[in-house]
C-alpha cells in the first residue's frame, strides 16, 4: 500500500487529527492501515530531545503489530534504527541509547539530538492478521543551534551628511546556525530601494546617499528554524538642513513678510529652521543701502522707538556649519501709530489681494490703450503737436500729468480732455485710482475721453 502519496493533509491541530483517526478506526470499513504524522518537517535544537509523533490505525483483527524506524541521510542508504513486534523493541545496538520507542505507540524520541541526526526518518508499520497490511511515513528533521543576540554597528560612526555621505550598517550574530538576517527601521522591515541595498546574506545594509528620511531606529533581526533574536536599536547620525526657515513674532500684525507693530511696543522675533546639528542664526538689518549684522542667535527683540511710520527690513540667516548649507528669510517691520485694530479692519474691508487685482487690471487696460494710441498717433506727431502748442496749454498739460517727460510714460494720465470737458481746472494727481479708491468705471470713462480727443488734436495740428 503506497500510503505516502495518498496521505491527506493533516492539520497540526490535535482535535482535528484525533477526529480523523477516529473516523479511520470506526467508519473506514474497507480501509486497511493508515499511518499519519502531524508534520513532515520537524526542526530540532542541537543537544535537546526531539520527539517525532506518529499515529496509525487499522480495521482488521491483528495478531502482530510491527513498527520499524529507518534513517536516511542525504543520498545514502537508509539505516535501521530500531523495530518492534507487539511490545518488544529490538534496537540497533549502535544506537540503543539514543532512540526510544514505547510500542504499540509508534512515536520516536531522539535524545540528545546532534547535527549528524539531520536527515529523513522513515517509519513503517506492518499489521499481521487476515493477510498483511503495511504503511509508512517520512519525516524530515533539521538540527540547529539557536542564534545569539546580534550586534549592529554603523560606518562611519561619526555620521554622514545628507546627499553627500553614505552609510553602512553591519549586523553580526556570533552564535547560531543558518541565520537569516532582516533589517528593521522603527520596527518595520527595510526594503530595497534606489538608495538602500543589501549584501547577499542580507546582514549588511548600505545606504547611498543618506537623506533626512533615513533617520530612525534601526535594528537587525536574526532568525533560524529554532530561534530569533533582535539587536539593540541603533540610530544613525545624519546631518541635514536647514529646512523650512521661518520667523515668528510674539505680537504684531503679520501679513506675508510684513509685521506691523504699534508705536512704543517691543516685539520679539523668533527664527527657526529644521536642521542637524542646530543652525547658527544671524540677524541682519537693512537700512537704505547699508546692511549690518545686528545679532547672533535665534531671537531678536525690536524695541520700537517713538517715531511714527518707521519701516525697517530684517533678514534672518541660518547656517548649518556641518552641511555647509544656509538659508535666509527677509521681512519688514512697520512701526505705526495708526493702531493695529484699525489696520486689521481696513485689511478686512479691502483685502490685499483685491487691491492688487484692481491695480493689475488698471495697468493692463492702460497698456492696451497706450498701444492703441501709439499705433494711431506716431510719436513724432505728438511731440510736434506739443511743441506747437501755446506755452500755457503745454504747461496745463504738464500740470495735470505731474511729469516732465511723460511721452514715454503712461500717456493716459495726460489727457486734458476731462478737465476741458468739465471746465474744472483742479485735476487729481495720477495716483488717483489707487489711493482714493477710484472705481474701475471712473478710469474707463477717463480713458474713453482720451481716445476721442486725440484725432481732433491731430487735425488741429495739421491745419
Ligand atoms: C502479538 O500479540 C498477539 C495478540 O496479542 C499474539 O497473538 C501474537 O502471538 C503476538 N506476537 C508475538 C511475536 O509475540
Ligand atoms: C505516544 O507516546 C507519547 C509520549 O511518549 C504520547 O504523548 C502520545 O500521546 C502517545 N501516542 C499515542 C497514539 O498513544
Ligand atoms: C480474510 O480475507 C478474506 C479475503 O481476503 C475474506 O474472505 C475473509 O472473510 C477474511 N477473514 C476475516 C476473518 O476477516
Ligand atoms: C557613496 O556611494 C556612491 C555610490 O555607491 C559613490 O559613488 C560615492 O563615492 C560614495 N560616497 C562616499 C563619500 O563614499
Ligand atoms: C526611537 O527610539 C526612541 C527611544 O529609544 C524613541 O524615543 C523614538 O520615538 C523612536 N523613534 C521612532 C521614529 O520610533
Ligand atoms: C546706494 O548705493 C548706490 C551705489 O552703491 C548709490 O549710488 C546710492 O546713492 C545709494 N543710495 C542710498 C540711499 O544710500
Ligand atoms: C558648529 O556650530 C556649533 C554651534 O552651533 C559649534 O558648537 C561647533 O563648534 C561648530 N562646528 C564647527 C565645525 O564649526
Amino acid at each position: 500500500m503506497g500510503q505516502d502519496a495518498s496521505m491527506e493533509p493533516f492539520g497540526s491541530a490535535g482535535g482535528v487529527f484525533q477526529y480523523k483517526i477516529y473516523l479511520l478506526l470506526v467508519v473506514g470499513a474497507c480501509s486497511g492501515l493508515k499511518v499519519v504524522v502531524p508534520s513532515h518537517t520537524v526542526h530540532g535544537t542541537r543537544g535537546q530531545a526531539l520527539y517525532l509523533p506518529v499515529h496509525y490505525g487499522f480495521h482488521t483483527p491483528a495478531s502482530d503489530i510491527q513498527i520499524i524506524w529507518l534513517f536516511e541521510r542525504h543520498h545514502m542508504m537508509p539505516q535501521y534504527l530500531l523495530g518492534s513486534v507487539n511490545k518488544s523493541v529490538v534496537p540497533d545496538l549502535e544506537y540503543q541509547h539514543k532512540f526510544t520507542m514505547m510500542p504499540p505507540n509508534a512515536s520516536l524520541l531522539i535524545n540528545p539530538l546532534q547535527f549528524t541526526d539531520e536527515g529523513n526518518y522513515i517509519v513503517k508499520v506492518n499489521i499481521q492478521g487476515n493477510g498483511t497490511l503495511s504503511a509508512s511515513q517520512k519525516i524530515q528533521v533539521t538540527v540547529d543551534d539557536p542564534v545569539t543576540k546580534p550586534v549592529v554597528w554603523i560606518q562611519p560612526s561619526s555620521g554622514a551628511v545628507e546627499y553627500v555621505g553614505n552609510m553602512t550598517l553591519t549586523c553580526l550574530a556570533e552564535g547560531g546556525t543558518r541565520p537569516v538576517y532582516q533589517w528593521l527601521k522603527n520596527g518595520r522591515p527595510v526594503h530595497i530601494s534606489s538608495t538602500n541595498s543589501f549584501s547577499p546574506q542580507n546582514n549588511i545594509l548600505h545606504i547611498a546617499p543618506v537623506t533626512k528620511e533615513d533617520i530612525g531606529n534601526y535594528s537587525c533581526l536574526v532568525k533560524n528554524h529554532v530561534s530569533q533574536m533582535e539587536s539593540d536599536i541603533i540610530t544613525p547620525t545624519i546631518y541635514y538642513g536647514p529646512y523650512g526657515l521661518r520667523v515668528n513674532s510674539d505680537k504684531g500684525l503679520k501679513v506675508g513678510a510684513v509685521f506691523t507693530v504699534d508705536i512704543g511696543e517691543a516685539i520679539l522675533f523668533d527664527c527657526s529652521a529644521d536642521s542637524y546639528p542646530p543652525n547658527t542664526y544671524s540677524w541682519i538689518q537693512r537700512t537704505d543701502n547699508a546692511t549690518y549684522l545686528i545679532k547672533q542667535g535665534p531671537r531678536l527683540e525690536v524695541a520700537s522707538e517713538k517715531v511714527a511710520q518707521k519701516t525697517t527690513d530684517y533678514v534672518c540667516y541660518a547656517y548649518n556649519n556641518v552641511t555647509g548649507r544656509q538659508d535666509e528669510t527677509g521681512f519688514t517691520v512697520i512701526i505705526t501709530s495708526v493702531g493695529l485694530e484699525k489696520l486689521a479692519q481696513k485689511g478686512k474691508s479691502l483685502p490685499p489681494l483685491a487691491s492688487i487685482t484692481g491695480i493689475s487690471l488698471f495697468l493692463i487696460i492702460s497698456m492696451c490703450f497706450l498701444l492703441l494710441w501709439k499705433k494711431y498717433q506716431p510719436h513724432k506727431a505728438i511731440k510736434q503737436k506739443l511743441e506747437g502748442r501755446p506755452e500755457t496749454e503745454y504747461r496745463k498739460a504738464r500740470t495735470f500729468s505731474g511729469h516732465e517727460d511723460a511721452l514715454d510714460d503712461f500717456g493716459i494720465y495726460e489727457f486734458v480732455a476731462f478737465p476741458d470737458a468739465s471746465g474744472v481746472p483742479r485735476v487729481p494727481s495720477r495716483s488717483v485710482p489707487a489711493s482714493d479708491g477710484a472705481s474701475g468705471q471712473d478710469l474707463h470713462y477717463t480713458i474713453y475721453e482720451v481716445i476721442h480727443h486725440i484725432p481732433a488734436q491731430q487735425q488741429d495740428h495739421l491745419e
